[in-house]
């Protein structure tokens, strides 16, 4: 079967893989988030990629959405649970995935590590063309379930596409029962988490990341001239980090957002922690579907 873009998602697989694997040298008890996010992003780039989402670092309890501000003074601390989060693109074909690191001196999260990166094992090994998806999700369950943890049940795996992070199909993280099937040449990825908590998240804070959903007539200059470098995110989410990058203040940076917020044209993603405060670990790979299994792009 012939898949757009197969090259250039394999491409952008494997700068993710380098990239992952190079954040997981860099993330340490007192290094800075945001001077790690960046250097992150600068191999992604140094690499021949595009950044397809802003590179993220949750802490503990928070499952997702920790985006590093470009002021942020935040360090990793000893004990800390860190998951890794990084999107590449190539000509807009996307590979996302993510890690958990145990910033702990006596493993202590390693087993809530483990759930979630032999969740995401069985799953991938449960992909082919026929397979419903509620099935894959039951495999999170099951794995996540026998290690004494419970999945994060609205979070869950997505379809990628030409400068798509989250499209069909939707993969869950337990069996929500969905009739969708697997079909041959989908390409999704697949992130189970694991909670020690309630498994649910919930919204909080302030969104760091955030992605354009149309387009209005801006009247304000500044605004204007921010517009128009996030419109050459080409509808991908960005953050405040990559217009800095571009040499703006982030006080203009803020004013343009708000007013391009009050257009009703901005969807931001808040950081996602657990509902009681559980810790959370994930893992995550992109699959292309083929003929009887998956081909993993940022193995
Ligand atoms: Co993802």
């Amino acid at each position: 079967m012939q898949i757009e873009g197969l090259e250039q998602y394999r491409k952008a697989g494997k700068i993710a893989s380098q990239a992952r694997e190079f954040g997981i040298g860099l993330i340490k008890a007192g290094a800075s988030l945001s001077e790690v996010t960046e250097k992150i992003e600068r191999k992604i780039l140094d690499l021949g990629g595009e950044l397809a989402f802003p590179t993220q670092v949750s802490l503990n309890d928070v499952a997702a959405h920790y985006c590093a501000t470009p002021d942020d003074e935040k360090v990793f601390s000893e004990g800390d649970l860190v998951k890794l989060d990084l999107g590449v693109h190539i000509d807009g074909y996307v590979a996302d995935t993510a890690i958990t690191i145990d910033l702990s001196k006596d493993g202590k999260h390693e087993k809530l590590v483990n759930a979630a990166k032999e969740a995401l094992q069985n799953a991938i090994k449960s992909v082919k063309p026929g397979v419903r998806t509620a099935e894959i999700g039951r495999m999170i369950q099951d794995s996540i379930s026998k290690y004494g943890f419970a999945p994060v049940r609205n979070l869950g795996g997505h379809g990628v596409g030409r400068f798509t992070v989250h499209g069909p199909p939707s993969i869950p993280n337990y069996d929500n029962g969905d009739d969708t099937i697997i079909e041959e040449g989908m390409v999704f990825a697949i992130e189970p988490f694991a909670s020690t908590g309630a498994g649910i998240v919930y919204e909080r804070d302030d969104a760091n990341v955030f992605m354009l959903t149309g387009k209005k007539p801006v009247r304000n200059m500044m605004t204007r001239s921010v517009m128009k470098e996030i419109e050459g995110f080409n509808g991908l989410p960005f953050t405040e980090r990559w217009l800095v990058r571009k040499g703006m203040s982030l006080p203009k940076i803020n004013f343009a957002l708000k007013e391009i917020d009050n257009l009703g044209i901005l969807r931001k993603f808040p950081p996602l922690p657990d509902k009681n405060n559980g810790l959370v670990s994930q893992a995550e790979h992109t699959v292309i579907v083929t003929k009887d299994g998956c081909e993993v792009t940022t193995e």
